[in-house]
């Protein structure tokens, strides 16, 4: 698969033309009328996550059906579910044949459970009860410069996520499920096979890990999570036949990081702090690192133009939910340098996905 990633300057002018389009698009609209199709994005999202929840896309794998058919597999209202359908095949989300019957296109694909790049996860994590919630104080958010879970649950994110399994289950899915888009063009776009060991610092289930191992084959890894997060690696890394080739530490990168490791990868993990706590995590990693060995931080880097990103919208949400930011280069060169780390270089991939690269001085 790694070798049908396009190459990044090629995927950015891509970007660059499809966001070119959407402006002239939505000048060809007044701008009020602009204004209430931005606003009712959240609608779209949250029919969206009724899909996914009802399971829409599984019940269509095997090809289309009528309205009702498929309102009494997934058990739900036939009026709801046709009206449903109508409104998301209106935005390119599943299909109706010329015999009524709804069906799965490419969007459609993205919500079965099993497609090779689900975004079911995400649907269920972005448009759940919980985290609807946070995004509604996003007000309070903005005007305190404080994230909102902290008053609205008594504890932070992360804490709050160990005491609620059942959304901490949504995070962890919606985070595999987007790791699945990105590992690909990550583990195209940079040369893992230079590091003989490689040690994933709040790397989840390992999804990330998996694939740059696959793609290095003589390389090693150490997976680094909570405990009660890495319980459920073993599961994943036995699929990818990794079992042997990874060893699943669990702990707090707040108290300590594993040494060892020839690079440290940290995918989304400093956008989730401020600096003080992005710096705490940063020196536990400068003091296990070894001399020679790299620091890898893959982030959303924010680049220098006005124009869409997907990075400055879950710049917003560090905000609301984490107290966390996305950082500009010169922002990490900065943060890096605090933590005795100099920043080498910013390697771009096919994603939105950097790797800003960085060693210990
Ligand atoms: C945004 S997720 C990123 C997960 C994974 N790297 C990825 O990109 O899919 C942040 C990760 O940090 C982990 N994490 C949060 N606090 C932690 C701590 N104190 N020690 C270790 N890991 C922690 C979470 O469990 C979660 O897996």
């Amino acid at each position: 698969m790694t070798d049908k990633v396009p190459p990044a300057r090629v995927v950015r002018l891509v970007e660059n033309v499809r966001s070119q389009l959407t402006r002239l698009s939505r000048r060809m609209a007044p701008a009020p009328a602009q204004m209430l199709e931005l606003l009712l994005g959240t609608w779209v999202s949250q029919a969206i996550q009724v899909a996914s929840a009802l399971g829409i896309a599984d019940a269509l794998a095997d090809g289309p059906l009528p309205a009702a058919t498929l309102a009494e597999r997934v058990g739900a209202d036939p009026d709801g579910v046709n009206r449903l359908m109508r409104a998301l095949v209106s935005r390119g989300v599943f299909r109706r044949h010329r015999d009524g019957r709804y069906g799965l296109n490419a969007l459609g694909e993205t919500l079965r459970t099993d497609s090779a790049v689900s975004m079911r996860g995400a649907g269920l994590f972005y448009g759940s009860r919980q985290q609807r919630e946070h995004w509604t104080h996003l007000l309070d958010a903005v005007t305190t410069g404080k994230p909102v879970v902290e008053s609205l649950r008594g504890k932070e994110f992360f804490e709050y996520l160990g005491e609620d399994p059942e959304f901490a289950e949504l995070f962890n899915n919606a985070m595999t499920s987007i790791s699945e888009f990105a590992v690909q063009p990550v583990v195209a776009g940079y040369d893992f096979s230079r590091y003989p060991t490689i040690v994933d610092v709040g790397g989840g289930h390992g999804r990330l890990l998996a694939a740059i191992l696959a793609a290095t084959p003589t390389a090693r890894g150490v997976l680094y999570d909570m405990p009660e997060v890495v319980a459920d690696a073993p599961k994943l890394l036995a699929e990818f036949g990794l079992t042997d080739r990874v060893e699943v530490q669990g702990g707090s990168f707040f108290e300590s990081v594993p040494g060892g490791g020839d690079a440290y990868v940290m995918k989304h993990i400093i956008h989730d702090w401020a600096d003080e706590q992005a710096l705490t995590i940063l020196r536990n990693v400068r003091a296990a690192i070894k001399p020679g060995a790299t620091l890898l931080l893959l982030e959303f880097v924010i680049p220098d133009h006005d124009g869409d990103f997907i990075g400055k919208w879950v710049d917003l949400e560090m905000l609301v939910v984490a107290g966390g930011r996305e950082r500009t280069t010169e922002q990490y060169r900065e943060l890096l340098a605090q933590a005795g780390f100099r920043l080498t270089g910013v390697v771009e991939t096919a994603s939105p996905i950097s790797v800003v690269e960085a060693i210990p001085v």
